[in-house]
Formats: structure tokens, C-alpha cells, sequence
């Protein structure tokens, strides 16, 4: 398998993502600033993995620095922490990555410099180690909900890619082929950046698991003419009431398996959680620059002088999904309900649960409780 991004005494290695399928060069990046430039120019994307991008990127300003005084560390750590929040700003991974940076730089601000370097590099290797935990977890929860034979519909790149590695949406798929279910994928290009035809699909094809690319605007008829069993996206960040911004594109898509009962699920770490959003409408929506819809391949493709718009991602609302995939098991509406008991600490003593207990297990109990999407789905497939 490919390291989507590694830490190494010459600076940070990271696959470029601007150059799949057709190349698979590595970028090696030795200043935060170079490191905030491949995160806002998407050599490295997906809400996890630029968590861990900025959280190395953090690590190196203070590895590189001969030696901050230690009155000025704060004040270095505040700069570096905003040079890597700016970077996107959709994705709540980013600033939950940032914000653990802040914590352990905090307990260490005042210790001999190698100490602090040392300690800073160890909480940015832990973010990266723990995200590819969380998502193999997230896999196996999720793979309980798939059936034997199916044919998913992703949006976006979700996986390995994404993420510190192995995936969440494609995590999911993962874990349910080498569980030995026979699953086919059907990956939407993906309009502008085409995440899902050059990166889903390469990814996907590295593994041997069956996909077929669509333009987006060919699931509708998929749907129509029922090719597609379930839905599975990732999520850049999850509301308290479970509404959910992913890529440009997936709520139609949302919208879509509504409307032909197909179940929408969304698989997401806990660090996409924002307790901060008490809705979508909390959501900050990043606007990128007008060359990426104006132009196709280096291209220009819309006349000079006719405006363009680019939210890079829009809300999906939470009644359209059946259920969230996280580490700690599987979620179900009513959302504000599930999530917050995700998010509660767990009770101490013999016997206590384990913290997210409004989850689901993997297997039955997750299996038992289908939501009405789920449930429409399983009558249309009699
Ligand atoms: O603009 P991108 O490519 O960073 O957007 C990525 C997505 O929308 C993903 O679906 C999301 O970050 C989840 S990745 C596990």
C-alpha cells in the first residue's frame, strides 16, 4: 500500500495528488510554509489527512527552528497554528488537529527545546497512527452493514488517499471485500477537481476491487434503473444534528437515494464531529479559485467574462442519512441524540460501557435496527 503522507528526517513525504493517476511522484516538503502551499493547492486532501498534514506541519516549524526562544514559543506555535488553519477551511480535522498540536505544546512549552521538538513530532506521528486505527475500526463496524452482494455509489475520494491510510467510505468497502463480500463500485468523476475518477478509481483498481466511473450527472439514471444498492461518502464535518458537508455534490446524490429508497450512509471519524455546529448552517463552505470550473484539463472551457461559482462543498441535511459510520460504532438518527452520546465520556468502573454508547456494535446490533432508508431498500430488493 502507498504512504499517503509520512514524516522522515528529510522533511514531509506526501504523495501529489494533483499529478494521479497519470503520475505517482512524491513531494517532499521541509517548512510549514511548503507544507500549508500542498494543502491549499490539494497536493495532499481529505479532511483526515490534511489533519495530519497541518499537525506535521506544526511538528517541522518547531523541528526546523535552531532555536525559539522560549518566551516566543507561544507566539510561534499561534503563528503556525494559523498558517495551517487558513489553509482550508471546511474540513474540522484541520483546526481538531491544530487544537491537539496546541495541547501537547502546552505541556511541553517550557522544557529544553529537543524536548519540545521531540514531543511535538510524537503527537503529530500519534494523529496520523491513530487515524488509520480509527478507520480500520470504522471498517469493520461499517462492512456489518453491507450486504453480501452489492453495488455502492461513492462521491468524492474517501479513502486511503484521504486519510492517514486506509480509508473511511472506501475503508468501509475495504474491509468488506477482504471479508469476503462481493462488492462492485460505482465512483462519480467527482466535477471539478475529479477526485473520484483519478483517485477512487486508482486506488480502487490498485486493490482489485471492481469500479466504474459515472459523470455526476449519470447517477440519476443508475438510480433509475436500480444499479445502485447503498450509498457511502465520507464527510469533512459532521454537525451536532448529523447534517453533514462533503464534497460539491453529495447532497444531489443524497437527494437521489431518498428518492429511490436506497440507504445513504456516511463514514467519518470522530475528529469530523464539530460540536461547535449545532447545524449545517454552521458550516463554513470553502470557495475556490474560478480556473477549476472554467477550465478541463489546462483547458478553458466556459466563455471569457461569464462568471462561475465554486462551493467546494455542500451540506447534506441529516433526514437523508441512514446512518454514520465512525470508529466507535454505528450511528442512527435521532442524530443530536447519537452523536452526543458518541461524544460523552465514558463512565468509570467494572463493566461500564465503552464511550459512544448510542452506537452499534459491528454485526447484529447494528444490523438490527435498520433505519426507514435502510428499510425501503431491503423491500425494494425483496
Ligand atoms: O476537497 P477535498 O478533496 O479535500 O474533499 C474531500 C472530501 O470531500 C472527502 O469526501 C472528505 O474529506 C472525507 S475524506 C475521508
Amino acid at each position: 500500500m502507498f504512504k499517503t503522507i509520512e514524516w522522515t528526517d528529510a522533511g514531509v513525504v506526501m504523495l501529489d495528488q494533483r499529478r494521479l493517476p497519470e503520475q505517482e511522484t512524491y513531494l517532499t516538503l521541509r517548512s510549514p510554509e511548503e507544507l500549508a502551499e500542498a494543502i491549499r493547492d490539494m497536493a495532499i486532501r481529505g479532511a483526515p489527512a490534511i489533519g495530519v498534514a497541518a499537525a506535521m506541519g506544526i511538528a517541522l516549524g518547531f523541528q526546523r527552528e535552531a532555536g525559539v526562544p522560549g518566551d516566543d514559543r507561544r507566539g510561534r506555535f499561534e503563528s503556525l497554528a494559523r498558517l495551517m488553519a487558513a489553509t482550508r477551511p471546511t474540513a474540522v480535522n484541520l483546526s481538531w488537529a491544530v487544537d491537539r498540536m496546541r495541547r501537547r505544546f502546552e505541556a511541553h512549552r517550557g522544557e529544553p527545546l529537543p524536548r519540545l521538538q521531540a514531543a511535538l513530532k510524537e503527537e503529530a506521528l500519534a494523529v496520523q497512527r491513530e487515524d488509520i486505527e480509527a478507520n480500520r475500526a470504522m471498517g469493520r463496524h461499517g462492512a456489518s452493514l453491507l450486504p453480501q452482494t452489492c453495488r455502492i455509489l461513492t462521491h468524492c475520494n474517501a479513502g486511503a488517499l484521504a486519510t492517514a491510510g486506509f480509508g473511511t467510505a472506501l475503508g468501509v468497502v475495504r474491509a468488506a471485500a477482504s471479508g469476503g463480500k462481493k462488492v462492485a463500485v460505482y465512483a462519480c468523476e467527482t466535477r471539478p477537481f475529479l477526485q473520484g475518477a483519478r483517485l477512487t478509481a486508482w486506488e480502487l483498481q490498485r486493490d482489485g476491487i471492481p469500479v466504474t466511473v459515472l459523470t455526476d450527472g449519470m447517477a440519476g439514471h443508475l438510480f433509475q434503473k436500480k444499479e445502485i444498492d447503498l450509498c457511502l461518502v465520507g464527510a469533512d464535518r459532521v454537525a451536532r444534528n448529523g447534517d453533514t458537508a462533503n464534497k460539491i455534490g453529495t447532497y444531489q446524490v443524497a437527494v437521489l437515494a431518498h428518492a429511490h429508497g436506497v440507504p445513504f450512509y456516511v463514514a467519518a471519524p470522530v475528529s469530523t464531529l464539530d460540536p461547535a455546529a449545532s447545524t449545517g448552517a454552521d458550516i463554513p463552505i470553502e470557495e475556490r479559485g474560478a480556473a477549476e470550473v472554467a477550465t478541463l484539463g489546462g483547458r478553458r472551457i466556459v466563455p471569457v467574462g461569464v462568471p462561475v461559482i465554486h462551493p467546494a462543498f455542500d451540506v447534506t441535511p441529516h433526514r437523508l442519512i441512514a446512518a454514520i459510520i465512525t470508529e466507535l460504532g454505528v450511528v442512527r438518527p435521532p442524530y443530536a441524540r447519537s452523536l452526543a452520546a458518541l461524544r460523552a465520556p465514558a463512565p468509570a468502573g467494572p463493566g461500564a460501557r465503552k464511550r459512544g454508547g448510542a452506537a452499534t456494535a459491528p454485526g447484529k446490533g447494528a444490523a438490527a435496527r435498520p433505519s426507514r432508508p435502510e428499510r425501503l431498500a431491503r423491500q425494494a430488493r425483496g
